[in-house]
């Protein structure tokens, strides 16, 4: 590591402490601190755009005065840290195995957004010895002081770990295309939350749609094919992300689309996805979200705990 990175980290270190520290005095002092919140975002289908999604709403959050960390769980193609343009040295893999901290595995991103890199050993996140997993949760405790947003990209798919992921999550947002299988595989995804978790509260997010009349037409047919089958399920509609040429050019500069082209159509739609999000920030969470989701997630409490 040469002096510079590591005067960084020193100085990273330096301020997550006086976070901590300002937080602590907060609690004690009997103010409420902020609740931090946990959104997966989650597909049926792959190819759908949940990263780009991820990666330009985290901006937009940051842009709202967020503090905002992305779990990339997506062991897809194109990975967050390729999306910002980040070559990360370790991941959580090397945290598993007790090489690393997790200030060490936490990547910048561009305009503040941290990351916590893709890897293989998101699948062993589940599989873990209660060592590890005490070790693990006890790192993971500190950054429920330091987020206000974790944002996790799942995967698309009915794969053990995208569930245990949308599981773990207090809210879970779906991305469908007009696509008619994207459709049907985001159905097939609620389908199993419902019926074999008691899951009944979705986001549901258009991408790659024409206009906002393509869109509600999308999410009226869909919500009623639900309602239909799935009674007493709430699918809220979080609004469209239209077909947008800057976003799959941003894509091949590694670029964020909210950074390369601040004025695309696809940054106003990013805007106002933050925007309906923050407005349903319930205001009585239980405390201490982000570190339920790495419970849940490791502790695999994931039936019982989560019947809501
Ligand atoms: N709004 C959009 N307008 C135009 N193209 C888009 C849009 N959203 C996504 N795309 C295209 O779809 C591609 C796939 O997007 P992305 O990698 O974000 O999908 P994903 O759902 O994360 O995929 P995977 O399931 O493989 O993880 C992008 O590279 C881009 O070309
Ligand atoms: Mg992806």
């Amino acid at each position: 590591m040469d002096q510079a990175t590591h005067l960084r980290q020193m100085i990273e270190i330096k301020s997550q402490n006086i976070i901590k520290q300002k937080t602590d005095r907060a609690v004690e002092a009997g103010l409420k601190a902020k609740v931090p919140r946990v959104i997966a975002v989650a597909s049926g289908k792959g190819g759908v755009g949940k990263t780009n999604i991820v990666v330009n709403l985290a901006i937009a959050f940051r842009r709202i005065g967020n503090r905002v960390l992305i779990f990339d769980a997506d062991l897809g193609l194109a990975n967050i840290d390729i999306i910002f343009g980040l070559n990360p040295k370790c991941n959580i893999e090397n945290m598993i195995k007790g090489e690393k901290e997790l200030s060490q595995v936490i990547v910048k991103g561009p305009e503040g957004v941290d990351i916590i890199p893709a890897s293989s050993g998101v699948q062993e996140l589940t599989q873990l010895t209660e060592g590890q997993k005490m070790n693990l949760l006890n790192e993971f405790d500190m950054l429920n002081r330091m987020y206000d947003l974790l944002l996790v990209d799942t995967g698309a798919g009915v794969s053990s770990n995208v569930i245990y992921f949308n599981l773990a999550a207090e809210e879970r947002m779906i991305v469908v295309t007009p696509e008619p299988t994207s459709v049907t595989d985001a159905y097939a995804l609620i389908k199993i939350l419902y019926f074999k978790y008691g899951i009944k509260n979705f986001y549901l997010l258009l991408n790659m749609v024409n206009d906002e009349k393509e869109a509600k037409s999308v999410y009226s047919k869909f919500s009623k094919v639900v309602d239909r089958f799935m009674g007493g399920i709430s699918i809220d509609y979080a609004g469209f992300i239209p077909r947008d040429k800057f976003l799959v050019e941003a894509v091949s500069r590694r670029k964020p689309v909210m950074r390369a082209y601040p004025d695309a159509p696809s940054c106003k739609s990013f805007k106002l996805l933050a925007d309906y999000l923050s407005k349903k920030e319930k205001t009585e969470q239980i405390d201490g979200n982000i570190k339920f989701f790495w419970k849940r997630l490791i502790g695999g409490e994931t039936d019982a705990d989560n019947k809501r």
